[in-house]
């Protein structure tokens, strides 16, 4: 049976996970899935159909509907759609639901870098490499700010940063697949690292496991 790799990249929102996780997919020629886009698609469908966030069982319809090869950044990207994802992500039976498709798309050769909330907890265990990418909230709130600015846009830098406060607090407070890192996770923290940096960290990890394995 051929070997299928899996990257697991945890850590909070704007800690430049997904930028990562893309760099690295593209470098080891690995299938890439943002795990936060199927939360932000369940949440879209409630938005869409003016149901409540609450509503689990309408949730998890919309859960089992999640087509991973349709996921739409670009609609799905919107900061309000984020903040829903994270209320409904609460949900146990909502969670399993997407948990199973996110493990389907891990074992399809040649395999994957899945990034999230409990992608080396939960989803994927036995991931070949974990990555627990962090950075403090004011770092990552000044790159927010940094971002909406570079594209015309005004922001508070208080509200930003509470607002990444309370949904660190939401993800890593739950009571199912809590944001943790993994016990065998190698940590990076970017606050004071350019994406560059961070991925020729995470590269020096990864070629470093993979050399020990070629050894073994
Ligand atoms: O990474 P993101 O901002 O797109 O994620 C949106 C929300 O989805 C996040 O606040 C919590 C939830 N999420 C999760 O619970 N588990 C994951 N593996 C990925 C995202």
């Amino acid at each position: 049976m051929t070997h299928v790799f899996t990257i697991a990249i945890d850590g909070p929102a704007g800690a430049g996970k997904g930028t990562l996780a893309r760099r690295l997919a593209d470098h080891y020629r690995l299938n890439l899935l943002d795990t936060g886009l199927t939360y932000r698609a369940v949440a879209y469908a409630l938005i869409q159909h003016a149901l409540p966030l609450d509503n689990v069982s309408a949730a998890e319809t919309a859960a089992r509907q999640v087509d991973l090869a349709k996921l739409d950044r670009a609609v799905l990207s919107a900061h309000a759609v984020g903040e829903a994802a994270s209320k409904v992500a609460v949900y146990p039976t909502v969670r399993r639901i997407l948990v199973e498709k996110q493990r389907g798309f891990a074992k399809t050769p040649p395999g994957a870098v899945l990034d999230g909330r409990d992608i080396g907890t939960v989803v994927c265990p036995d991931a070949d490499i974990k990555l627990y990418v962090t950075a403090s909230a004011e770092v990552r709130a000044q790159r927010r700010l940094a971002e909406i600015e570079s594209i015309g846009g005004t922001a508070d830098f208080i509200e930003i940063l509470a607002d990444i406060v309370r949904r660190d607090e939401r993800d890593m407070g739950r009571a199912d697949s809590p944001l943790k890192p993994a016990a065998d996770a190698h940590l990076l923290d970017t606050s004071e690292m350019a994406i560059e940096a961070a991925f020729l960290a995470a590269m020096a990890i990864i070629d470093d496991v993979l050399a020990k394995r070629d050894k073994a």
